[in-house]
């Protein structure tokens, strides 16, 4: 099992090479970046000069077009002491961005770590600017790393050492470390449910926040109930893995600001699993229901990150932890809830239980009076009806607030998209015999009227939540990632965070 954030792994092997020249570099493979139209002057000029042209030659013959992802792998190079020479384009210079260099990092590290290799070298170029530098090498720490728990044959196998030349090692250091978090999401997300349930995912939790300087607090049921989170304890009753509520904190504002409030709350989702509960889901909609976890696993793995890069800023992560399942005492249809703020719900259907579960963390976080609050859950799938497998939703109660992790996650090349949140929508969510009901009426805009219920319970602090139904699980492989957990949001939540400080 990685250890992610590890003293001793937390960089995983990976080097910064500054003075390192690509030609001399001892490794199976050096990695080189190239944009459209030419080999220009900067890292590929070098390669090309030291193998004699090779690289032009290639291009005007239209062997390598330098499109985004493109790989074209050349063995035994001549004039280098490398095996291999894997040319990675990065389409057109103009539009290179820290997003862009992520992905083709990701990419070519994901075809070398096909098979067993001990030392690639990845070849930075001069004009990539620091937080270019940083994504490209996460990028490339994420590539390696495959879906590959519970395969006794590894289909991928990260190098034992990963080289940066021309990298500054700062900036090496921090993309190493923003990798960890990408990779402890995932991991997290492709543990098998059995495995991954309230208490194990608490004890992750509790191990990672040791690993980084963090605070912790586990709630138990006992403790959940003396705090009145009688919804969370009500989606939790169905299943025989009690709920828990992990409440992590990481202090790091300088000290004059002595018991500031929080700068930044991040709250999570965690449905260890999601069945339906009594509203039962159909099977081939419950399969990946495992994934329901993502929010709580990028908000545990985004603060783990912004603790280990040692930010200077205050920041509180809670994540509900809930199986949702159908046990005897499952919560029913009709059943209504009074959530910890006291606003009363009615159950009308036991599959919108994130929502429910959110209700009494927001409550707890918003007691804390954070400046601004983010939740992350994969909350609905209407939201994939409106954006699709890539995209996430964004909702918004706050619209400076919005701009900015939208801003965040669009630098780190994540999409997003933000929804309405007419005040109209609010009727939909009322109930007769209750304050609110868990559904709207009928599903036309579910995945606002789910944000609409989110927002009964922020306490009118600036909040935005984002839905990462779709972006959080890949059911498929892309070229820079093998399917499973993404690490949806984890780069987002950090680039915000380092832009607050
Ligand atoms: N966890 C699901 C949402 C989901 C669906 C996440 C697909 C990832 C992929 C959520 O708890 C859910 O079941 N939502 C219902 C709400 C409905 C009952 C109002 C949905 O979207 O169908
Ligand atoms: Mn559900
Ligand atoms: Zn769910």
């Amino acid at each position: 099992m990685p250890h992610e954030f590890a003293p001793h792994t937390a960089v995983g092997g990976i080097i910064a090479e500054p003075a390192t020249r690509p030609e001399t570099v001892a490794a199976d493979a050096v990695v080189v970046f190239l944009t459209e139209g030419g080999v220009g002057a900067g890292a590929a000029a070098e390669v090309d000069r030291a193998t004699g042209g090779l690289l032009t030659k290639l291009v005007a013959a239209g062997d390598i077009a330098a499109t985004r992802n493109e790989c074209v792998p050349l063995l035994s190079p001549p004039g280098m002491a490398a095996g291999q020479l894997l040319v990675v384009g990065l389409g057109k210079r103009e539009a290179v961005d820290a997003g862009v260099l992520y992905r083709a990092a990701a990419t070519a590290a994901r075809q070398l770590a096909g098979r067993a290799r001990s030392r690639i070298a990845f070849v930075a170029d001069g004009w990539w600017a620091t937080r270019q530098v940083e994504q490209a090498v996460a990028g490339a720490a994420v590539g390696m790393v495959g879906q590959d728990l519970y395969r006794t044959e590894k289909r991928r196998t990260p190098f034992q050492a990963t080289l940066w030349l021309g990298a500054p090692p700062e900036a090496v250091t921090v993309g190493a470390t923003i990798a960890a978090g990408v990779n402890l999401a995932r991991r997290l997300v492709n543990t098998s449910p059995d495995d991954l349930y309230p208490q194990s995912f608490a004890d992750e939790a509790a191990a990672v926040a040791g690993r980084t300087g963090m605070e912790i607090e586990i709630w138990d049921e006992d403790h959940l109930a003396r705090e009145r989170c009688q919804a969370i304890l009500a989606v939790g009753r169905g299943s025989s893995r009690p709920p828990r509520l992990v409440l992590l904190r990481y202090r790091g504002a300088p000290r004059a600001a002595e018991d500031a409030q929080p700068t930044l709350a991040l709250v999570g989702k965690g449905v260890t699993f999601d069945s339906g509960g009594l509203s039962l889901k159909p099977s081939d909609s419950m399969l990946t229901m495992k994934c329901d976890m993502a929010g709580g696993a990028a908000v545990l793995a985004a603060a783990a990150t912004i603790a280990a890069l040692r930010l200077p800023i205050d920041i509180v992560a809670a994540i509900g932890l809930v199986e949702n399942m159908t046990g005897p005492a499952a919560y029913k249809l009709g059943d209504v809830i009074t959530a910890r703020s006291g606003t009363t719900i009615e159950v009308h259907n036991t599959d919108a239980e994130g929502r429910i579960v959110l209700a009494d963390v927001l409550d707890v976080v918003r007691g804390l009076a954070p400046r601004r609050i983010i939740d992350a859950a994969t909350l609905t799938g209407a939201c994939m009806v409106a954006l699709g497998h890539d995209v996430a939703g964004l909702f918004a109660n706050d619209q400076a607030v919005c701009d900015d992790l939208a801003t965040a996650a669009r630098a780190m090349g994540e999409p997003v998209w933000q929804l309405p949140m007419y005040p109209d929508y609010d009727e939909q969510i009322s109930s007769d015999v209750a304050d609110i009901k868990n559904v709207g009426d009928g599903r036309w805009g579910g995945a606002i009227t789910a944000a609409k219920f989110l927002e009964r319970f922020v306490g009118g602090i600036p909040w935005t939540h984002v839905d990462i139904a779709g972006p959080a699980f890949a059911e498929k492989p892309k070229p820079w990632t093998d399917g499973g957990g993404t690490g949806a949001m984890v780069r987002p939540f950090v680039e915000l965070a380092r832009g607050m400080c």
